[in-house]
């Protein structure tokens, strides 16, 4: 029976620890906060939902990173969220200081960890975990990409009027506004979705994807929580279940697309080491030049990450 720990209780955390329990699917989930008693009473208010919602995880709180030795996957949400008008490369400097602490204090309890990186920039705070851990890069796993495509499904589903299940697509590069989307691998059930729709419509459709999350950041006055949540819960689930599922996440390219040292999301296999297989579409020479960019882009933050 596996364990689970989720650093930070905000918003992202707590819904990730929430969606988690309701699969039933692991023994505990620690949620770690600098903030004890707000862990403390997050984990407690899902674990009182148990009773309700008829699942058994066991849930609690805490600052105290004894508590979560022995974890088998950590998620790490710590770290401020983007206020209106913030770009996710302005929470570098902030954020790198939080990540690099909890990865070092998480792997002091938890050595063989695999660990899912949420805070943002999401890229360059997954080099940095990376870089703290020690750990293998199969076992340092971003999530953006399942993210990025599923506001693109939704938005497609509502456009073409059809269940959002039915939307198969992949989204590729840095969780940012040079993410690539591809609407030549995006079908709606196997029907490729230029044949369902307007050039016109589609661009449109991905380019609101692409500032997806500004959206939400300016409606809320903070990023969003629920599918964020939602997509690093399915992550874990893939892993612990061994499952093999096909994601766009974010890990270190070590030559594929022609790349080196760089973290990108594209898209891999994700089973229970971590990341089983990184998979190499045949992309023309305008998505690869879409995803260069887009990893020029992640470079250049990697580089202030570098110099801080
Ligand atoms: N990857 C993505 O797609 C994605 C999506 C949404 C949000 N995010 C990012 O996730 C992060 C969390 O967002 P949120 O909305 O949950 O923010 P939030 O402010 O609601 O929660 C962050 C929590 O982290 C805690 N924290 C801060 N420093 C800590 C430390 N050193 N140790 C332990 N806990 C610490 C805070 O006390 C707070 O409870 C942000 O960086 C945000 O940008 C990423």
């Amino acid at each position: 029976m596996s364990k689970v720990t989720v650093i930070g209780a905000g918003n992202v955390g707590a819904t990730v620890a929430n969606t988690l329990a309701h699969k039933d699917l692991v023994k505990e989930i620690v949620v770690l906060d600098i903030m004890g008693d707000f862990a403390r009473g997050k984990a407690l208010d899902t674990w009182q939902q148990a009773p309700i919602d008829n699942y058994s995880t066991y849930l609690y709180g805490t600052d105290d990173y004894k508590d979560t030795a022995g974890s088998d996957i950590v998620v790490i949400t710590a770290g401020v969220p983007r206020k209106p008008g913030m770009s996710r490369d302005d929470l570098i400097t902030t954020n790198a200081n939080i990540v690099n602490t909890v990865t070092k204090s998480v792997m002091a309890h938890s050595p063989n960890a695999i660990l899912i990186v949420v805070s943002n920039p999401l890229d360059v705070m997954t080099y940095a975990a990376y870089k703290a851990s020690g750990l293998p890069a199969s076992k340092v796993i971003g999530m953006a990409g399942i993210l990025d495509t599923a506001r693109y499904r939704a938005f497609l589903a509502h456009e073409l009027q059809v269940s959002p299940k039915d939307i198969q697509a992949v989204l590729m590069g840095g969780h940012g506004d040079t993410m690539v989307p591809l609407p030549r691998y995006t079908t709606v059930a196997g029907i490729p979705v230029t044949e369902l729709i307007s050039e016109e419509k589609l661009t449109a459709i991905v380019d609101r994807t692409k500032t997806g999350g500004g959206e939400l950041v300016k409606l809320m006055g903070t990023s969003a929580w629920y599918a964020p949540g939602a997509a690093s819960a399915q992550m874990v689930e893939a892993i612990l279940r061994d499952e093999n599922r096909v994601f766009p996440c974010c890990i270190k390219l070590e030559g594929q697309y022609g790349m080196k040292d760089v973290f990108l999301g594209v898209p891999v296999k994700l089973g229970k080491n971590g990341v089983e297989q990184v998979i190499e579409l045949q992309l023309n020479e305008a998505e690869m030049q879409l995803l260069r960019d887009s990893a020029d882009s992640v470079r250049s933050v990697m580089a202030v990450y570098d110099n801080m």
